[in-house]
């Protein structure tokens, strides 16, 4: 991975439910993106629809990628679709780990099996990791608290993955507090973005014995929109943007692509 461009990535979540607005959207950004060539733009629609899309895309400037893999490749598991069948369709990356399904039960475990899976079929693992809640204003919980569950959940989401990897990888700080559809969510600062970076960086050198972590490929999502996107694309320490409900705005999701190509330029 090379983070010369932002990485800029549509999470569509079950917003979009009928296969004509999901052409709709896709061709609408890609023409952007075709011309934003300081950003590698990453559209995850619902499973429902990558295989139809998948035949809409034209070159690499616009890629597509799917909200969830299971860790088979081949089997019993009914109703999962694997890492083989798309790498097969050659769909190039996957979500992993996003709050909402560890929310329904998917555990960090599950993850690494995951980005094993990704892994071996040459799909690049965008894995979600953040804490829950900081608590509030009046109530803040101790930075020790959640500093802690983001730890053991970047130790176990990666399990026992070779450290060679890291370079194959896109990792989302994405608080749960701060995804809009969460009820009582609120925006994190990019300071806050840049800080729990920072600290994840800390945690895999040590556990994973990397020497370096400069080149990993970072990102951040929760809540960013048009109005925000500029502050956390300035960070140094952020290579890109997980975006959920203003993906599904071709209008708004287009500008965000613009407004982030020119940023890249001048850094
Ligand atoms: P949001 O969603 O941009 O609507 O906060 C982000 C996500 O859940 O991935």
């Amino acid at each position: 991975m090379k983070n010369d461009k932002a990485y800029i990535i549509a999470n569509w979540k079950l917003g979009i439910t009928n296969l004509a607005d999901a052409k709709r959207l896709f061709t609408t950004t890609k023409k952007t993106a075709n011309t934003t060539t300081r950003v590698q733009t990453i559209l995850c629609p619902p499973p429902m629809y990558l295989e139809p899309l998948s035949q809409l895309v034209t070159g690499h400037r616009c890629a597509l990628g799917a909200q969830d893999i299971f860790y088979e490749d081949q089997g019993s598991a009914v109703g999962e679709i694997s890492g083989k069948m798309l790498a097969d369709r050659k769909i190039g990356y996957s979500i992993l780990g996003h709050s909402s399904r560890r929310a329904r039960g998917e555990s960090s475990e599950d993850v690494a099996a995951k980005v094993q899976s990704c892994l071996r079929n040459s799909i690049i693992p965008i894995v979600c990791i953040g804490e829950v809640s900081r608590g509030t204003e009046e109530e803040p919980i101790e930075p020790s608290i959640y500093l802690a569950e983001v730890e053991e959940q970047v130790i176990q989401s990666f399990g026992d993955i070779p450290k060679t990897a890291f370079g194959n990888i896109i990792i989302t700080y994405e608080p749960v507090w701060a995804i809009s559809a969460n009820e009582g969510s609120r925006e994190a600062t990019p300071d806050d973005a840049r800080e729990m970076i920072v600290y994840i960086k800390k945690v895999l050198a040590d556990e994973f014995d990397l020497k370096k972590t400069d080149h990993l490929t970072f990102v951040y999502g929760g809540s960013v929109d048009v109005d925000n996107i500029s502050n956390f694309i300035h960070e140094d320490e952020i290579n890109g943007v997980l975006v959920g409900s203003a993906s599904r705005d071709a209008d708004e999701f287009t500008s965000m692509l613009e407004e982030s190509n020119e940023i890249m330029k001048e850094k």
